[in-house]
């Protein structure tokens, strides 16, 4: 396939998309998983708030495909910010996951209140000089909370996972990660399919291109240079949603989509998260 990888900050390579596994139960797991490694996915975004790793590393086990063929990333959960407990709930999410090493690892949510985030990340900088880790990032951090951090700290985070979606473009932040070397993975880049994929500007366009509304939009984002990890359990949805490879947009239709902004925000506000308010 061409063009599916991007190159991280650091020059690793991550497939431009991967199977978001939220919410994918141990029931499910075989299933989706099997489906997404048949149809060609590599790349799988799980985090201790999942409480799937166990399942994921299992299934992948068994698939017997070599481990460096995976992309697998994993997330800090809040409760468990600071630089020790960092430290040992990574080695933990190896464990479940049966591997000895991450290719990604992400702090969940800045939680600037509880002023953690940047020991928490001195903590992923340590698990990387020692190469358990290929590269480290973060997730929800706004532009102020990546320039506190990179003041902080040693290494630029590779990856800034934010929900992003033709409702909610975030396009100032993409700017300045994209100024900043900071790759962009869109959570719920399909919106949870609530409405967006009816939008008859996105069915209009999927109809010209013979592709469907899913596809135009996860094409939209690789189009913004970002990473993508839709989430399906559906064998039909998880193929559907890899097949993007082979059509582009045009410029003029990449533009409608971004009009279709409206700074519709469907999940947290980073700044109202703080340590032991999600669960
Ligand atoms: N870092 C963070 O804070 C954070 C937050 C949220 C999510 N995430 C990550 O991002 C991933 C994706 O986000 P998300 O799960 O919230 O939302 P999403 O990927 O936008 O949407 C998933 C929903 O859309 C449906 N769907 C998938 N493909 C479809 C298609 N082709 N046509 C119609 N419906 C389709 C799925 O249904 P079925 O499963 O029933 O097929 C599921 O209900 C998560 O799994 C997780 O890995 C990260």
């Amino acid at each position: 396939m061409e063009n599916d990888v991007y190159y991280l900050n650091n020059g690793y390579p991550m497939p431009k998309i991967g199977l978001g596994v939220y919410k994918i139960t141990d029931n499910e797991m075989a299933t989706a998983i099997e489906s997404a490694l048949e149809v060609g996915y590599r790349a799988f975004d799980t985090a201790y708030l999942y409480d799937n790793e166990v399942a994921l590393g299992r299934v992948l086990k068994q698939s017997e495909i070599a481990r460096d063929s995976l992309f697998i990333t994993s997330k800090l959960w809040n409760d468990y910010q600071g630089f020790e407990s960092t430290l040992k709930q990574f080695n933990q999410s190896l464990e479940r996951l049966g591997t000895d090493y991450l290719d990604l690892y992400l702090i969940h949510w800045p939680c600037a209140e509880d002023d953690l985030f940047i020991e928490s990340y001195k903590a992923l900088e340590q698990l990387y000089e020692e190469g358990k880790v290929r590269a480290i990032g973060v997730c929800n951090f706004t532009k102020e909370h990546l320039e506190k951090l990179m003041d902080a700290t040693d290494i630029v985070p590779a990856v800034n996972q934010v929900e992003v979606h033709p409702y909610f473009n975030q396009q100032q932040l993409q700017d300045f990660c994209d100024d900043n070397d900071i790759a962009v993975t869109a959570w719920m880049p399909l919106m949870r399919n609530r409405g967006l994929l009816d939008d008859p500007v996105i069915v209009e366009i999927a109809k010209r291109y013979n592709k469907t509304p899913a596809q135009v939009v996860l094409r939209w984002h690789l189009a913004h240079n970002r990473l993508i990890i839709p989430k399906s359990k559906t064998p039909e949805r998880i193929e559907e949603n890899f097949n993007i490879f082979d059509f582009n947009l045009e410029v003029t239709d990449i533009a409608e989509i971004d009009a279709l902004n409206r700074n519709d925000r469907q999940g947290h506000d980073p700044d109202s998260v703080k340590i032991g308010t999600l669960r």
